[in-house]
């Protein structure tokens, strides 16, 4: 009966190995491991352009399915930051680890993974249709045209673009173009969203958008870094927040941990006194 048991509990041992080592050879992701908690690991992330140093060894770790905002004023370094983790923009040292996949040396493998949504124009090609732009993206991404096609009709769906998924995006209305941003956004389904000012310059409702999108991907359990200037957007989306000053990162956990932290003020007076003009 032992023997037995001790058999069968070094079968499921084994199986459980040979099961790790095919997910790392699938993935080729020699880094694999199911329990990424931390699906997004920022490491001494540095930038400088010339005699600037726009980000300074930034450092922050965002677990999977998180919300994580980086909370700055204008000129901290927010942007820089974003675009170097969608790899627009190489850091001049440090790295980080979305997914498993080193920021540095696997880029290919980080931007299939991570979906973008960066504020200001939408970008879409305005003599594509909806359907084309998304597509566009999708093969960016190496999507298959058969994947695509079968997505682009969820996404269709999803965003209630029925009526104009085949109209070119030229003459949209505003509302109709930022829901072809969010699909476009999404197409690959990645795990890693990036937001940099996604409300920034939008009017009521528009922001509601962008706010109950954020939520949606969050829901599905993908993992967020935004960045904003704005206090209540932070206080109503984000799990976690990052203080970030002049690039470097002066104070980062939760609205509460803050709290305890600076004597129960509010997340505005903490900002100000770590972050505020006279800094
Ligand atoms: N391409 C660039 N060349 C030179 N300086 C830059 C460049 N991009 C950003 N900077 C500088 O880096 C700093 C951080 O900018 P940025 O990341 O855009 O801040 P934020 O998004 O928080 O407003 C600023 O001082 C900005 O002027
Ligand atoms: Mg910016």
């Amino acid at each position: 009966m032992i023997l037995v048991l001790t058999y069968i509990i070094w079968i499921y041992i084994i199986k459980r190995y040979i099961v790790h080592f095919w997910k790392m050879f699938q993935t080729r992701n020699w880094n694999y491991d199911k329990k990424v908690k931390n699906l997004l690991k920022i490491l001494g992330l540095t930038k400088q352009f010339g005699e600037v140093t726009a980000v300074d060894e930034v450092s922050f770790q965002v677990s999977k399915g998180e919300i994580f905002a980086l909370l700055g004023e204008n000129g901290a370094g927010k942007t820089t930051t974003l675009r170097m983790l969608a790899t627009m923009l190489q850091p001049t040292s440090g790295t980080a680890e979305l997914a498993g996949y080193d920021l540095v040396t696997q880029p290919e493998q980080v931007r299939s993974r991570i979906g973008i949504l960066f504020g200001g124009e939408s970008g879409l090609y305005d003599r594509l249709t909806a359907a084309e732009n998304i597509a566009y993206f999708g093969r960016l991404n190496n999507m298959e045209d058969a994947q695509l096609r079968e997505r682009i009709q969820e996404l269709t769906q999803t965003f209630n673009m029925e009526e104009y998924i085949y109209r070119r995006a030229g003459k949209f209305s505003k509302g109709m173009k930022q829901k072809v941003a969010f699909a476009r956004s999404i197409v690959h389904n990645p795990d890693i969203m990036l937001f940099d000012e996604p409300t920034s310059g939008l009017d009521v409702s528009a922001i509601r958008n962008v706010h109950e999108f954020i939520l949606d991907c969050k829901a599905q359990g993908k993992t967020i870094i935004l960045s904003s200037h704005t206090m209540s957007e932070v206080e109503k989306l984000c799990d976690r927040i990052g203080i970030i000053h002049k690039g470097r990162l002066v104070a980062q956990g939760s609205i509460a941990e803050l709290q305890e932290q600076h004597q129960g003020k509010s997340l505005e007076d903490i900002f100000v006194e770590l972050a505020g003009e006279k800094r």
